[in-house]
């Protein structure tokens, strides 16, 4: 499986390939996303490969159990990536707090595991981490890349712990502008099949279509989200991929240890939810705007605005431009409305 790599063929590895933002990322490593100017210059042919875990078929993509170090060691030796973009997360609430020391291992340990052999081989290594590894506490957003962090749940604390993992194993090695952080918001996008689950954003589809059926649903119409598709944050990674592995060893050192991409259109989950069903042609009328926002003695608080800036990957010259989001789910939800 091993690739030579003339000066426009490269190899990109892709983990958590079978998962909704892998599965784009790859898709815009083979060609697949729209190319960009710094694409377009850069000419770059890439050869792409994925893995996963339960879902990987073993054929397109890659079976590895990330937890074994081993077969880590394996698909690097095997791929021979210049760039490896680390997807594979633990990110579903529930199953974090149902599994904490599952969750950090995979999160912090496997993402530590990564850095430590991406820097020893040389391989750039684009971390994709999170917006809730801020605070949200209003009159704080829109966070820059250096702000100061603030995660509320654990999900949060293990991802900035990767993050510092990340940064932490690069420098160690003299490699520092080859670890990458890459914040993101909630994702919505294609998903597999029926599975509206897999998005935060998607899910709510399920939530007007059940309301259809009579059941009353509250919704969330206190925190602001930002929801960003998949396949720009495939491209942004790309393109990341594309600038830093074009700058030569000695600049790279003074480049962004940490980007962040968001959309840039603002909604709750509430009016998510109207647009979804403004665009269906149903009433929304048994779902309930929830404008309660935090009980102020709660143990845990809730972010209400983690908009991140991309200032960072704009001063690189990257295009942070995002698709329309009525329009994409005007154009998705298409076919339901015949
Ligand atoms: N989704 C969002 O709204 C959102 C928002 C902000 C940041 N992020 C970040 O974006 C990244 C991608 O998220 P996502 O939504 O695409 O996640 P996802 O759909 O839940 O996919 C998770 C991926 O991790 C793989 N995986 C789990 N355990 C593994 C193991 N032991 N070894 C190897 N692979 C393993 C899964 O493989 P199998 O399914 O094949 O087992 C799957 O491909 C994550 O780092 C997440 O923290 C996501």
């Amino acid at each position: 499986m091993s690739s030579t790599n003339n000066n426009q063929t490269k190899t990109a590895l892709v983990t958590g390939a079978t998962g909704l933002l892998g599965r784009q990322v790859v898709r815009a490593f083979q060609g697949l996303s729209v190319p960009t100017e710094l694409s377009s210059k850069a000419g770059w042919t890439w050869e792409v490969k994925g893995t996963g875990f339960s879902r990987a078929d073993g054929v397109n993509v890659l079976k590895v159990d990330l937890e074994k170090e081993e077969e880590v060691e394996r698909v690097l030796g095997d791929v021979s990536p210049q760039v490896l973009v680390h997807c594979a997360a633990n990110r579903f609430p529930d199953k974090v707090d149902a599994d904490p020391e599952g969750t950090r291992l995979l999160n912090v340990e496997v993402t530590r595991t990564l850095a430590r052999a991406c820097a020893s081989r040389g391989i750039l290594l684009i971390y994709i981490s999170t917006d809730y590894v801020f605070s949200g506490k209003p009159g704080e957003a829109p966070y820059e890349a250096d702000a100061a962090t603030g995660p509320t749940n654990l999900y949060g604390v293990t991802k900035l712990d990767g993050e510092k993992a990340v940064i932490e194993e690069f420098s160690k090695a003299g490699k520092e502008g080859l670890g990458v952080v890459m914040r993101v918001p909630v994702l919505y996008g294609k998903t597999e099949e029926g599975r509206n689950e897999e998005s935060a954003v998607n899910v709510l589809l399920d939530a007007v279509l059940k309301a259809q059926e009579g059941k009353k649903v509250k919704m969330d119409h206190w925190a602001l989200r930002f929801p960003a598709n998949t396949e720009d944050v495939g491209r942004v990674c790309r393109d990341v991929a594309v600038k830093y592995l074009s700058t030569s060893e000695a600049e790279r050192t003074s480049l962004p240890r940490i980007l962040q991409f968001s959309g840039e259109e603002q909604y709750t989950k509430y009016e998510m939810c109207q647009l979804f069903a403004e665009i269906l042609g149903v009433p929304v009328d048994n779902i309930e705007a929830n404008t309660e926002g935090n009980d102020p003695n709660a143990s845990v608080q809730r972010p209400y605005d983690c908009h991140l800036s991309t200032k960072a990957l704009k001063d690189l010259g990257i295009d942070v431009s995002t698709q329309d989001f009525a329009a994409w789910w005007r154009r998705e939800l298409r076919a339901f409305r015949h």
